[in-house]
């Protein structure tokens, strides 16, 4: 993931909207500093948050299957939402150089330092590819360029970052996404999958966000320093618990920071202070897991026919393909 470029001015609306009413809480993207996005480099190396690790193994095995069902006999131009290291898209985009020699790689970021850091790497790794960043904040009514090629576009979204958007939001990110697409252009999601019986459980989910290294932690926790670091707050993090929660009726995990006492914070910034009551939270992210199907849902609803998946053997995270049809 990436950083997110803000004004001063804009944080402290964020903040002052988030923290000064009832339920208290922060947008997720809010996350993504530049120490918050190395803490989440740091989380996908992590043995429990197998989110990583799984989509990794499933695009290496599944690479030129994948490739080839999306291109289906033509040439592909492969486009990706929030590229961020483009580590793991670099094994399709081999897949993508074996079968047509060139390919032409648009990776989205709101991160600068992350566009160029993928751009040089696939460079010096894969000159086959050219890569053209650009710089956008797809959660922001982006919408991508019509598309006047002959190549057929692949448009990647991967590592179950549909997972943070509310579904309403998903949908019609989905849904715009695709109106800038013609028949035969696809979509490839990256999606973590919900716990079910005989497989994945809720334990191993919450130990997912809420690892023994303390990693987790401290990514939740980098929201209020970097509140200190950019509006003058005076946030005390061990104040705070680290609190992770699945939600079953929502099928999502939560992520909170949770107040241990009874505590004022000012912030500078907003000239004010929070006031929080003794285990009182702070609401910092929700991660979304779908059903195979529910996800193939969120697909066709965006008017995508999904054409293929592949699961890791216990079936605990899943990469869809889906088409536009015409
Ligand atoms: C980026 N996103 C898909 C991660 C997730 O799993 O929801 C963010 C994350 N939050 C805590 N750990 C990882």
């Amino acid at each position: 993931m990436s950083t997110q470029i803000l004004i001063d001015s804009k944080l402290a609306d964020i903040a002052r909207e988030g923290l000064m009413r009832e339920h208290k809480a922060l947008p997720p993207w809010l996350f993504y500093d530049e120490p918050g996005s190395l803490l989440f480099e740091q989380i996908t190396r992590l043995p429990e948050y197998y989110l990583t690790r799984l989509e990794r193994a499933l695009l290496t095995e599944h690479a030129r299957e994948i490739v080839s069902a999306a291109a289906n006999g033509s040439r592909l131009r492969i486009l990706e939402l929030g590229a961020g290291s483009a580590d793991k898209t670099r094994l399709l985009l081999a897949a993508v150089v074996a079968a047509q020699q060139t390919v032409s790689y648009q990776p989205i970021d709101v991160s600068a330092t992350a566009l160029d850091a993928a751009r040089r790497r696939l460079n010096a790794e894969l000159p086959g590819v050219q890569v053209n960043p650009m710089l956008a904040d797809y959660t922001a009514g982006w919408q991508p360029a019509h598309h006047t090629g002959e190549e057929r576009q692949l448009l990647l979204w991967l590592g179950s970052s549909i997972g943070n958007f509310e579904p309403e939001s998903a949908q019609s990110l989905l849904a715009r996404v695709r109106k800038s697409m013609r028949p035969g252009d696809g979509l490839l999601l990256g999606v973590d999958l919900a716990p079910r019986p005989g497989g994945k459980t809720r334990e191993d989910l919450v130990a997912a966000y809420d690892d023994a290294a303390g990693v987790t932690e401290a990514f939740n926790k980098n929201l209020l320093h970097r509140l200190n670091r950019e509006l003058g707050a005076e946030f005390e993090p061990e104040a705070f618990a680290h609190c992770v929660e699945w939600n079953m009726e929502r099928s999502r995990i939560e992520m909170h920071l949770e107040s241990r006492h009874r505590q004022s914070v000012w912030i500078d910034a907003l000239g004010e202070q929070v006031k929080l009551a003794a285990n009182e939270r702070i609401h910092t992210e929700n991660s979304y897991k779908y059903t195979l199907e529910a996800a193939k849902n969120r697909m066709e609803g965006a008017g995508f026919a999904c054409v293929g998946h592949w699961l890791d053997a216990a079936g605990w995270f899943a990469v869809l393909l889906g088409v536009v049809g015409g």
